[in-house]
């Protein structure tokens, strides 16, 4: 895919939009597991493509900037997993969250492309506000949330079936004011907007 379908870049990472074309990709990601286990667990090929078509394409024209997006290589053009700015189920919160298949792990990616995300959100969306949740074991989502700079809340519970049947979630959110304060004082940290136009 060439990067005229980027829409947002990182130093080794870019996201574009899913495609109908990306089902067997996904349904090879839902399939997995060790994947999916703070994920709901697996999904069938029926149900994948239930995902893709509700909650992935039909959202971007409901909620124009936000949504999921594939997390591409950009040296290789390697689907990686996807990184999401999008609101948790049944409610008005917007939400930062990623997936990277197991052979992309622990290489710093999930964090690269969530400090682009984030800032994404704050200075192009303007958000005021963005959180983040992870199941209580998942630790290395919680250590990606905090080191982007999210702040951990507490614990909340959702009511809505995909999140019901795990309980209380680590919380965690950050103010827009305070996340951009703190980049500006940081030496090398970007503030200017990657979106490839
Ligand atoms: C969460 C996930 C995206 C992280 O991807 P990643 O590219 O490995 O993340 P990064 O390399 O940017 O950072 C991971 C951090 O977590 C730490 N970590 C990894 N596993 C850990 C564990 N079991 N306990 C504590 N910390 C852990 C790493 O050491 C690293 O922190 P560090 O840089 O301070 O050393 C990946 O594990 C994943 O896809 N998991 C399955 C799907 C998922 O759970 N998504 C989140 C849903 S809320």
């Amino acid at each position: 895919m060439s990067g005229a379908h980027y829409w947002l870049t990182s130093d080794r990472l870019a996201l574009r939009r899913f495609t109908p074309d990306d089902i067997d990709w996904l349904a090879n990601l839902y399939s997995d597991p060790d994947v999916t286990r703070y994920l709901g667990g697996v999904k069938d090929r029926t149900k994948s493509e239930e995902f893709l078509r509700t909650r992935i394409l039909h959202y971007y024209d409901e909620h124009p900037g936000l949504g999921i997006w594939m997390t591409v290589e950009r040296d290789t053009g390697a689907c990686l997993g996807y990184h999401l700015l999008n609101h948790i189920r049944g409610e008005s919160i917007i939400q930062i969250g990623f997936t990277l298949v197991k052979s992309a792990r622990g290489k710093g990616f999930a964090t690269e492309m969530a400090l682009a995300v984030l800032r994404y959100g704050f200075v192009d969306l303007k958000l005021p506000r963005i959180a983040g949740m992870a199941s209580l074991q998942n630790y290395a989502s919680q250590r990606v949330l905090l080191k982007i700079g999210l702040e951990r809340r507490g614990e909340r519970t959702f009511p809505h079936p995909d999140y019901a049947s795990e309980g209380p979630m680590a919380w965690f959110e950050c103010d827009a004011v305070e996340w951009l304060a703190d980049r500006a004082r940081r030496p090398g940290a970007e503030l200017s907007d990657s979106r490839v136009q």
